[in-house]
């Protein structure tokens, strides 16, 4: 795009400061400018001036699960409806890795964290192994999708490139990209992070389906023959990954969508909580609970809103298709974004100064028909690696992997 049609374009959204280093620099670095400013997203920016109102969440009901019990009683029934689903090639698994992992504050892609003491355990070999569990049980390749975002793309995919993909076929994994949004500043100024470039990060989770969308992959899965996709997070190493148990049971329950969950340990758990929302499946975080229905029990002493969401989801992909239609919240955050001033200072913050949008995965379940809560058992399929040290972190999750028997 040319200079003046951007400018102009960018003055309608008030957003023409981006292009305030132009007439200063280089004519390649102008190009890259301009390339960088015209790739914007700036629907991102128009919507900060909804911030501020809150999502208003409607009227919120418990939502039953599968329970262990359930599961149990079924096992054989279910496990060969996975299984063959599997076989006929009707599943793949979405790797979502499009995160900063800052909590975690370690360089390069979360997936590559050595979680090993002895020997390498690396995050995305363990995840690996976990599917190829499944591959095996079944006697068939699933096909794995792994979502990167642009600051860990080329990181990522070399890193799997050099270990071989942890021994699985180069032919069954697939790469994309998730789609940026722009960091705004408090008065909603797009900010630069360089003089050539604004500042972006991943737009969330959420923005899973319409990357892999515009990447050609939906119409791919489709002539593949595949209409149920797992979705999973890149931190959690227990978590089972096309589980024919749970993908039976979603598929003979005819659920839209299945969501692995494991039982709250007490009312107070900082969790996400799937539900039901005016009728519609939701996941509800733990602030958006009254005390009194954090508390509420049904009759045999469970909690009524007992199900922790562990970002493990299969998604009938006909449904997924119809609720993608539909517009999704957006989320803010508020972030330390490092950024060029006006006189072209890089400013590094030390408190937050910025604004992030983000889509949230289970926003989704609100335009799906029905969902299917599927209990797990947390010691056996829970363990996220978020932080170093602490609750959900390297040291639980080592310690949980000991627990099952993993060598580290
Ligand atoms: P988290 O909410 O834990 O975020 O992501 P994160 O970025 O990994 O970590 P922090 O909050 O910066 O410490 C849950 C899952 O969603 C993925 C993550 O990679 C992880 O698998 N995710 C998150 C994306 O794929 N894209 C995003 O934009 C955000």
């Amino acid at each position: 795009m040319k200079y003046e049609e951007l400018f102009n374009e960018l003055k309608v959204h008030g957003q023409e400061h981006l292009l305030h280093f132009y007439e200063e620099l280089p004519e390649e670095e102008q190009k890259k400018l301009l390339e960088n400013v015209s790739r914007l997203d700036l629907s991102y920016a128009e919507a900060f001036a909804g911030k501020g109102e809150e999502i208003q969440r409607g009227t919120i009901e418990p939502l039953k699960a599968m329970t262990l019990a359930e599961e149990e009683a079924h096992a054989k029934e279910y496990r060969e409806a996975g299984i063959r689903a599997l076989r006929e090639g009707r599943a793949a698994a979405v790797l979502l890795a499009g995160g900063m992992g800052t909590r975690l504050g370690t360089d390069g892609p979360k997936g590559c964290f050595d979680l090993g003491i002895t020997r390498p355990v690396y995050i995305f070999q363990r995840l690996i192994e976990n599917l190829q569990d499944s591959v095996k049980e079944a006697g068939a390749y699933v096909h794995l999708l792994i979502m990167t975002g642009e600051p860990n793309d080329r990181a990522t995919r070399s890193f799997l490139k050099e270990h071989d993909f942890f021994g699985y076929p180069e032919e069954y994994v697939h790469f994309f990209v998730q789609d940026t949004a722009p960091a705004v500043d408090e008065n909603g100024k797009i900010l630069l992070e360089s003089k050539t470039a604004p500042a972006v990060s991943p737009n969330g989770n959420g923005g899973w389906y319409s990357s892999l969308k515009k990447a050609g992959f939906a119409e791919f899965l489709k002539k593949q023959g595949v209409d149920y996709l797992n979705t999973f997070a890149v931190d959690n190493v227990l978590q089972r990954i096309c589980d024919p148990l749970f993908l039976g049971a979603v598929i003979l329950k005819d659920a839209a969508v299945g969501a692995k969950v494991t039982a709250k340990t007490g009312p107070d758990e900082k969790v996400g909580v799937v539900c039901l929302e005016d009728g519609h499946p939701a996941v509800v975080e733990y602030t958006e609970l009254s005390e009194e229905m954090r508390n509420a029990r049904d009759a045999d002493g469970r909690l009524l809103y007992n199900w922790g969401y562990i970002n493990n989801c299969l998604f009938r992909m006909e449904d997924l298709e119809r609720a993608s239609k539909g517009s999704m919240p957006l989320h803010f955050a508020h972030k330390k974004v490092p950024y060029v001033d006006a006189e072209g200072q890089r400013v590094t913050p030390s408190e937050p100064n910025a604004w992030k949008f983000e889509y949230f995965i289970f926003d989704i379940f609100k335009g799906m028909k029905s969902c299917l809560p599927f209990e797990v058992v947390r010691e056996k399929e829970f363990a996220p690696v978020k932080n170093p040290t602490g609750v959900d972190s390297v040291e639980s999750a080592r310690e949980l992997l000991k627990l099952n028997g993993y060598q580290l």
